[in-house]
């Protein structure tokens, strides 16, 4: 796992950034795992600004980590919602080549299962995205999730719903169940690139890189993983034993090849 720590939350966005932007520029057909989250805003502005520089998604094919039960892809606090107004209904991406979970089918666990087989019919995720929950998870996969999980239905965690609840308005209530990638569809993924910033985040980001490999912290799989790149800010740094070592080998988060 490379840990590299920038100077500050709008590098560590830069710096995630440009991985994707040189993804793309590189193989436009890319597959691209996706993920939501405040983190992630000021990245995908970011990708707009360069797709206004000519950066092209014509060629890309992306999925999302996850999506709640419930919620239609046109309920504004979906994640596909999110999606359209961040990046998608702003680059030329194919819509149908950009894929989330739809939360609102009959039958999730069907859907669930018809998403990890998508992502296997289009070759399996080049470059996935990640954000980083305040208690070790990655996509919706809440602790004691497999480690070997495919994409399936989770239930939330109360501290998952009541972190997310600035997101939904007075008293619209957070989904108690999401469809989420599992540890093992992301584990798939060619490489990873994990983006953590803020205080708020340390100690996860600590047990993620520094604590054992186990189900209590699922973004401790990540270990596990032969091209995993987290990118953090100091704040989210503060709780590693090893951050001058890191600090050492990538003085402020520099290095070629980063994933
Ligand atoms: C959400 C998402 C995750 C995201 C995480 C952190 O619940 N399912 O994919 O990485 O929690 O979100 P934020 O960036 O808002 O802290």
């Amino acid at each position: 796992m490379k840990v590299l720590i920038l100077p500050d939350a709008a590098a560590a966005t830069d710096r995630a950034a440009s991985v994707l932007i040189d993804e793309l520029r590189a193989r436009p057909a890319s597959v691209l795992g996706l993920a939501t989250g405040g983190t992630m805003e000021p990245l995908y502005e970011r990708l707009r600004a360069s797709h206004r520089e000519g950066l092209s998604f014509a060629q890309a094919t992306t999925f999302n980590l996850d999506e709640y039960v419930g919620l239609g892809p046109d309920h504004p606090r979906s994640y596909h919602a999110y999606m359209r107004e961040k990046l998608f209904d702003q680059v030329d991406i194919d819509p149908s080549r950009a894929h989330l979970p739809r939360g609102d089918t009959a039958d999730p666990h069907a859907e669930a299962a018809a998403y990890e087989d998508a992502i296997g019919r289009a070759g399996g995720i080049d470059l996935q995205l990640l954000g980083l929950g305040a208690n070790g998870h990655i996509g919706f996969n809440e602790p004691m999730s497999s480690l070997a999980s495919p994409t399936r239905i989770k239930t939330l965690t109360r501290s998952t719903r009541d972190a997310n609840r600035r997101f939904f308005e007075g008293a619209e209530p957070v989904p108690r169940f999401a469809i989420t990638m599992g540890i093992g569809t992301i584990l798939r993924a060619r490489a990873c690139v994990l983006l953590a910033t803020g205080a708020g985040k340390a100690g996860a980001a600590a047990r993620m890189i520094e604590g054992p490999v186990s189900a209590a912290c699922p973004a401790s799989a990540l270990q596990m993983h032969p091209r995993a790149t987290v990118m953090l800010d100091r704040a989210a740094a503060a709780e590693l034993e090893l951050r001058s070592y890191y600090e050492h080998v990538h003085p402020d988060g520099r290095g070629r090849d980063v994933v």
